[in-house]
């Protein structure tokens, strides 16, 4: 940090879930599985979906007004909003401009950032350069994804993963020179068919045959994504954590992905952080995309289980395949409830 740049810190953080809880137990009857292999295999119990007249402008709303309120910000001081979507409401305009709007955030800068899982991070990464560089006061984060729009329900092997979510946090600059202290974002393009959805783009637009082929879903090979991303998790937390000038024994609390326990647990393994200080909701909400983090961090800030004084990592690892890792000290602005 050069002498003219300031730290940034989290001042609100929301969260927005449907309240459809959709169990193993239902998928049995929708698909070849048990609620025995998923929990074994993924640690995952339940998910939430949203209703089908719920769209991701949606969650991100509610998400950001709880923010906000949280922050004692209103809406007409924000300057940028960045959304982290795959699951936009639609291909455009962006699901920002639409949020801006409702928000009544008026002339605020407004993009999407399509990333994948990464999406929060990566959205906080570059929100976080707005405000260190004093190009702007107050940014608005958000991650949010139906991924029930593109999840295919006939195929057991990703329909189990999967749930809906959103996350938000609002950026200001902190007092002092902590806030976000360093993170560590990659990309290996040449995984990148490992995790797709390949129709509705321009190689293939939607066409009746592009649905009659299914191509619209989500398509993972989940082997390969597994194998990437315990070794991207262990080498981008371990950057990370360099980077901030710490150690693993400063972390407070780890919040992995939350794509599946055994991922988690091997990545906290690796990296030496005991389970008491690894945060787990996975077992409730599936693999909501980007939400993962912004939703646990808000839910562990909500508990108490983290607090100003604390120093969060996260990490993430998704489509592209890409990896994000950062590394926040929680500041006074972030108030207690
Ligand atoms: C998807 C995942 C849970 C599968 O677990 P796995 O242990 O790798 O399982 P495999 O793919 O090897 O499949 C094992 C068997 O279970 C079967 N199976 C797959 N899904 C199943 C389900 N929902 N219910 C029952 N059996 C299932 C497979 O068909 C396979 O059967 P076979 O041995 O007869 O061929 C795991 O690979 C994973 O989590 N990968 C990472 C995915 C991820 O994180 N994606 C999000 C990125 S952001």
């Amino acid at each position: 940090m050069t002498t003219d740049e300031r730290g940034v810190s989290i001042w609100g953080l929301g969260r927005a879930l449907p309240e459809r809880v959709l169990t193993n137990r239902e998928l049995e009857t929708m698909v070849d599985t048990s609620d025995e292999w998923i929990k074994t295999r993924t640690g995952i119990s339940e998910r939430r979906i949203a209703d089908e007249h719920t769209a991701t402008s949606d969650l991100c709303y509610e998400a950001s007004v709880q923010a906000l309120e949280r922050a004692a910000v209103p809406a007409e001081s924000v300057e940028l909003i960045i959304v982290a979507t795959v699951t936009p409401d639609m291909v455009f305009p962006s699901t920002a401009s639409l949020l801006q709007d409702r928000l009544g955030a008026e002339g605020a800068a407004a993009f999407d950032l399509q990333v994948g899982c990464t999406g929060f991070l990566y959205a906080l990464a570059v929100a976080e350069q707005f405000v260190r560089s004093s190009a702007y006061e107050t940014v608005l984060v958000i991650a949010g994804d139906l991924l029930s729009r593109i999840t295919d329900w006939e195929d057991r092997a990703t329909c189990v993963l999967f749930g809906d979510a959103a996350g938000a946090a609002v950026l200001r600059p902190s007092g002092g020179d902590d806030g976000i202290l360093a993170s560590y974002l990659g990309n290996d393009g040449s995984g990148a068919h490992h995790l797709q959805m390949p129709a509705g783009g321009s190689r293939h637009p939607a066409r009746m045959e592009t649905v009659k082929k299914r191509m619209h879903y989500l398509k993972m090979n989940g082997r390969e994504v597994f194998k990437f991303a315990v070794k991207a998790m262990g080498d981008s937390a371990a950057e990370a954590v360099r980077r901030a000038g710490l150690t693993f024994d400063d972390i407070d609390c780890y919040i992995p992905h939350q794509a599946n326990i055994r991922i988690i647990d091997a990545s906290a393994k690796r990296l030496g952080i005991p389970r008491e200080r690894v945060y787990v909701n996975i077992d409730r909400y599936g693999n909501t995309s980007g939400a993962t983090v912004p939703v646990a961090l808000t839910e562990a800030w909500e508990d108490g289980i983290v607090g100003p004084g604390d120093n969060v990592l996260a990490v993430t690892f998704g489509a592209g395949l890409g990896w994000a890792a950062t590394v926040i000290h929680l500041t006074e602005e972030l108030r207690h409830l």
